[in-house]
């Protein structure tokens, strides 16, 4: 296993998607290392999507090795926050553009977390009909999951990420040294989705994570190399098999129905996003047991890893109708059936419409057990 530091030249994976491929470089202070970048297209204006709280740190060494390349490199802030993924957004991307005359060549650079990639990807794919994009995640979240894979969406009042398209980056640059200003809550909050792919996808990684949650806590350098790199793999290779989640690709949302209900009934930013997705998969293992899909001692070794990252294991109190309210308006949704992904082996994931009163017991059973922890005490509980 290789250190940050030690990333020199930095890791590759690709992403195998035909004429739509490309690869995620992961390395340390890859912002400031433009010859360390995949080749990039070639034009004179390069965008820089980002927000002001990325942009105090990051922006001016993303801007001097743009400079190197691009006749002229824009700065385009958006209002930071989960409660700006909207069309406004679109239009301040759009608008500042067409102001400043941009050809249909230019390239845009999404540096931020999910928020500025989802939205500046999204503002790519509509803008003169589609211009290249580069992901350049500053999130741990964002590394691990919403830069890969082309998924790109702003909210709608009605439901989180209903308004979209797949529109895949020319490249992701994953420079492990922008999580150094990364605030606590948010590196946790990225830590659930790089515990997803365990259950998910690969026991042997979930292994390695309870073996090395607390260094990947403590943000050592090898442990989060390695956590960044088998997620990025894992995801690639997700996504190289169904690009727009006809099918297998579905498994990425693990916890997902859960989590974007909590999201949407708490509003948009109260609890984030990976917080939501932890209390959702302990709902989804539970309801995989609940099944008899799943054996109880993997949901005990999930919830115990879940906590040791210092993740909620409890939902907030919803009522029902909300829980229902929320689930129906689920992507993954056909025909108003709701279907979950459920763990059916540790490191196997499978889709299922299950009964809405075996879905309601599961969310309803009182989490009385050691395991369960809410959000308030995971907040306050020290890591
Ligand atoms: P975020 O983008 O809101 O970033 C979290 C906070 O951290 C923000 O305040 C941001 O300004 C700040 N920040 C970002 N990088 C920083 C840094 N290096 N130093 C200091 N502060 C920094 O949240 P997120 O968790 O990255 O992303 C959540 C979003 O991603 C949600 O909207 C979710 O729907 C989306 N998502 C998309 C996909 C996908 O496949 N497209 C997958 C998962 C999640
Ligand atoms: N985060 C789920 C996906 O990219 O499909």
């Amino acid at each position: 296993m290789q250190s940050a530091a030690e990333l020199s030249p930095p890791i590759r994976v690709p992403i195998a998607l035909g004429t739509r491929s490309y690869d995620i470089v992961i390395g340390s202070g890859l912002l400031s290392r433009p010859e360390q970048w995949p080749d990039r297209p070639a034009a004179s204006t390069a965008v820089i999507v980002t927000n002001p709280t990325v942009a105090r740190f990051h922006a001016e060494a993303l801007a001097t090795s743009l400079r190197q390349k691009h006749r002229r490199c824009l700065v385009v802030e958006l209002p930071d926050g989960e409660a700006h993924k909207t069309w406004e957004a679109i239009n301040i991307i759009v608008t500042r553009m067409l102001e400043e005359a941009c050809d249909r060549k230019s390239v845009i650079y999404a540096l931020g977390g999910g928020v500025v990639g989802d939205t500046a990807g999204f503002a790519a794919a509509c803008y003169m009909r589609g211009v290249p994009y580069v992901q350049v995640p500053t999130t741990l979240l964002a590394q691990v999951d919403s830069s890969v894979g082309g998924k790109t969406a702003i909210n709608h009042p009605l439901g989180k990420n209903m308004v979209g398209v797949f529109y895949q980056p020319v490249a992701v640059l994953c420079d492990l040294a922008t999580l150094r200003t990364l605030p606590e809550r948010e590196y946790r909050s990225g830590v659930a989705e790089i515990i997803k792919y365990g259950p998910i996808a690969d026991e042997a990684f979930f292994v390695w994570l309870e073996a090395n949650i607390d260094a990947l806590m403590a943000r050592d350098d090898r442990a989060l190399a390695h956590a960044v790199k088998r997620s990025c793999e894992i995801k690639a290779d997700v996504v190289s098999r169904d690009e727009r989640e006809s099918d297998v690709r579905a498994i990425l949302n693990f916890g997902h129905t859960f989590g974007h209900a909590i999201e949407g009934h708490a509003g948009y930013g109260v609890w984030l996003h990976g917080e939501a997705v932890a209390a959702g998969m302990a709902l989804a293992a539970a309801l995989s047991v609940k099944l008899g899909m799943m054996p109880a001692v993997f949901e005990g070794r999930l919830r115990r890893l879940i906590q040791r990252a210092g993740l909620p294991t409890r939902p907030p109190v919803m009522p029902w109708s909300a829980w229902e309210g929320w689930m129906r308006v689920d992507k993954k949704a056909e025909a108003g059936a709701i279907r979950y992904v459920l763990i059916d082996s540790p490191g196997h994931a499978v889709m299922r419409a299950v009964d809405v009163q075996v879905v309601r017991s599961v969310i309803e059973a009182p989490g009385s057990d050691s395991l369960s922890v809410s959000l308030s005490q995971s907040l306050s509980a020290p890591v």
